[in-house]
């Protein structure tokens, strides 16, 4: 079998190190980061990184066995140079469209990039330019999309055994662009990717984060957002987080603790009551490490030219969905109707790197 030449740009926590914060957590499965993932993947070889700061490669390498020679400060002499057929961007969203296009237009045959997609609409948009235009696979790292346990809660709402689909509730939506870009792509994909008719929405934090067209923080934000199918999502803010529900015509199926616990309850007629919901068992599932799953899906879509589950085209599509309750809130609260056009804002914070913990 083939193996594929993969390249880490933006060697920090989720690029590498973010398994060291997360050792025990029944959450989520280790590999978590991308070089951790290609390293444990038998059909890629990690050839080289490339990050702004060389003390951070430089650990990067002792973990993962890139030697110096191919580590660079300059992703593109690193694409150039070490040509790699798959390429992380495990950047800040700021820095994700150049590099994602450039990879793109120069020879990379799959893109893994984190969320959130893009700083803007019209990145979002000239990304799907150039991964489409030059045939290239690609994932974001919206990493319940691969999670297995979500697989299961997505079959219980396909099988029908609750009835059909009505409402999904984000239970706290957080901050739009580091977490929401999770829970807007997990509501997606558990209504099987229809596209959103219209969103509402208000960023609680008010107009403060504006400076005219630049969002200068990445502002929490809650919305309700309307199906083609007739399904409502509500993305709450509230302290109960990384929860998630669907309501069915006949039960519900929750997910508690982010991924760790799944309940579902069916409407059964009891004596006094009508539609009671009694408790029921959510299926068996093997507990696998999605960052692992979504790099065979790109593998596999290398292999076969197939389409991954995610593609670039599901990533504009939960990006629309964070630019939709932003512009909501821009114009006071009103609906807003999808495709979104003429979405002017571009987050800028000029972030600093976070220090990862290398062990
Ligand atoms: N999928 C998940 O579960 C998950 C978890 C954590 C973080 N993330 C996402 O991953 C991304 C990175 O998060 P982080 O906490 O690791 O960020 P970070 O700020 O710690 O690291 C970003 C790294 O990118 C580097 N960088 C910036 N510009 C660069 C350039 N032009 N070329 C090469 N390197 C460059 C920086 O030097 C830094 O080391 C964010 O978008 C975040 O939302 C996802």
């Amino acid at each position: 079998m083939k193996t594929y030449r993969a390249a880490v740009i933006g060697c920090s926590r989720m690029g590498a190190f973010i398994d060291n914060e997360v050792p025990d957590y029944e959450a989520i499965k280790l590999p978590y980061s991308h070089a951790a993932g290609f390293f444990a993947e038998e059909r890629t070889d990690l050839i080289a990184c490339a990050d702004l700061r060389p003390e951070v490669m430089e650990q990067f390498g002792n973990q993962y066995d890139v030697p110096k020679e191919h580590q660079y400060t300059d992703y593109r002499e690193m694409i150039e140079k070490a040509q790699p057929d798959i390429v992380s961007v495990a950047t800040q969203p700021e820095h994700r469209a150049e590099i994602v296009i450039y990879a793109a237009e120069h020879g990379v045959k799959a893109v893994y990039a984190e969320k959130a997609m893009a700083a803007s609409m019209d990145e979002a948009a000239a990304m799907v330019s150039a991964v489409e235009e030059n045939n290239v696979a690609f994932n974001l790292g919206t990493n319940r999309r691969w999670h297995t346990g979500f697989d299961k809660m997505k079959e219980v709402i396909d099988s029908g055994e609750i009835g059909r689909l009505r409402t999904l509730i984000i239970y706290s939506n957080g901050t739009l662009f580091n977490t929401a870009s999770h829970n807007l792509d997990l509501i997606l994909r558990l209504n099987s990717d229809v596209p959103a008719s219209w969103v509402t929405g208000y960023l609680p934090q008010g107009n403060s984060v504006f400076d005219g067209d630049v969002l200068n923080a990445d502002p929490s934000g809650a919305g309700t957002i309307y199906f083609e199918n007739g399904v409502t999502a509500h993305a709450l803010l509230t302290p109960r987080s990384s929860e998630w529900e669907a309501i069915c015509d006949g039960g519900t199926v929750t997910c508690w603790n982010n991924g760790w616990q799944w309940h579902i309850r069916k409407n059964q007629d009891v004596p006094g009551w009508r539609a009671c919901k009694v408790p029921d068992t959510f299926p068996e599932f093997e507990r696998t490490s999605s960052t692992a799953n979504l790099i065979k899906d790109l593998i596999h879509s290398l292999d076969t030219r197939q389409p991954t589950r995610g593609g670039v085209r599901c990533a504009y599509a939960s990006t629309e969905l964070i630019f939709g309750i932003i512009e909501s809130h821009l114009q006071n609260g009103k609906r807003i109707e999808l495709p979104l056009i003429d979405s002017k804002t571009r987050l800028q914070r000029n972030p600093t790197a976070r220090q990862p913990r290398f062990n």
